[in-house]
């Protein structure tokens, strides 16, 4: 053990397990990124920041929210959703400004029973006024394993992704339009586990079946990358090429392919639930 040639390598090593050590931290640790708001002890930080669980019982469901605050961001999540009989469960992944005027942009899992499918809720609110749901099916089970789910939000567009696929996009046609979108108030990442049995499956006809309780649903891999609000916006994050990213030609292949094949519900179809015209936006499109 005395070799002389053992010191340097030995060195080297822990120089190694250091440096690798505080990339992790930097990019994933979710003590560093989060803290638990709700839930009575259901929500938990385990493996040195590397996993996040949220439980829900009869009791009471649990969350966490981003000690950050963003005005505009790219934030990256990896979910694996509760799994088994997972009916009347919602699990929201959301970014939302505080107040009556409040913007807000959400992912909703609603549960259903084994076997049958999740339903990915998406919705948008700008100064307060929501109403800009669309769903869809997932091309996979989002139960067997972690999948990434992200929003991205610059000054011209919004983008909700499945895995790198992009599944919607909001455009701002504030400027063109008159329709309000998200650019004055920040807004900060929140995650829930809670139930909804009298809406969330089949419209509230699948009840939550306790038994199997707790219900769990897990995170991982945070990443985000936000303006911090008060900056002068341009000079520190307008190189960002998040910032300035569009849809490219794959991608809107993509996102139609998604919407062809998976998607289950848009408001911008629904004339039934807009007899007087539908929404202004829905002609941007
Ligand atoms: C649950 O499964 C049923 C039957 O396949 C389906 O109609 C429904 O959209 C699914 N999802 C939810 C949340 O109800």
């Amino acid at each position: 053990m005395d070799s002389p040639t053992f010191l340097p390598f030995f060195l080297l090593g822990l120089a190694l397990a250091a440096s690798t050590a505080s990339f992790a931290t930097a990019a994933n640790n979710l003590n560093q990124e989060v803290d638990i708001t709700w839930g009575d002890g259901r929500g938990k930080i385990l493996n040195n920041g590397m996993l996040l669980t949220l439980s829900l019982d009869k009791i009471s469901g649990s969350g966490f929210q981003s000690k950050n605050e963003y005005l505009f961001a790219r934030i990256d999540m990896q979910i694996k959703l509760v799994a088994g009989n997972s009916a009347g469960t919602v699990t929201a992944y959301y970014l939302s400004s505080q107040g009556p005027t409040h913007d807000e942009v959400d992912f909703e899992f609603l549960g259903n029973l084994s076997g049958e499918p999740y339903l990915v809720h998406t919705n948008l609110y700008t100064q307060g006024k929501g109403n800009r749901e669309m769903q869809f099916y997932l091309w996979f089970d989002p139960t067997m394993d972690f999948h990434t789910y992200s929003i991205l939000w610059n000054p011209s567009h919004i983008v909700f992704y499945v895995d790198g696929t992009p599944i919607r996009e909001v455009k701002n046609i504030e400027a063109t339009m008159g329709v309000p979108y998200p650019k004055n108030q920040a807004m900060r990442l929140y995650s829930s586990l809670w139930d909804a049995e009298d809406w969330a499956t089949r419209g509230g006809l699948v009840k939550t079946d306790w038994s199997h309780a707790p219900f769990l649903a897990e995170f991982q891999s945070f990443n985000s990358d936000g303006c911090i609000p008060g900056a002068n916006i341009q000079a520190a994050c307008g190189s960002k090429a998040w910032m300035n990213q569009a849809l490219d030609a794959d991608s809107l292949n993509k996102m139609s392919w998604v919407q062809k094949n998976y998607m289950v519900y848009n408001y911008c179809i629904d004339v039934k639930r807009f007899p007087q015209g539908l929404p202004v936006e829905c002609s941007a499109n």
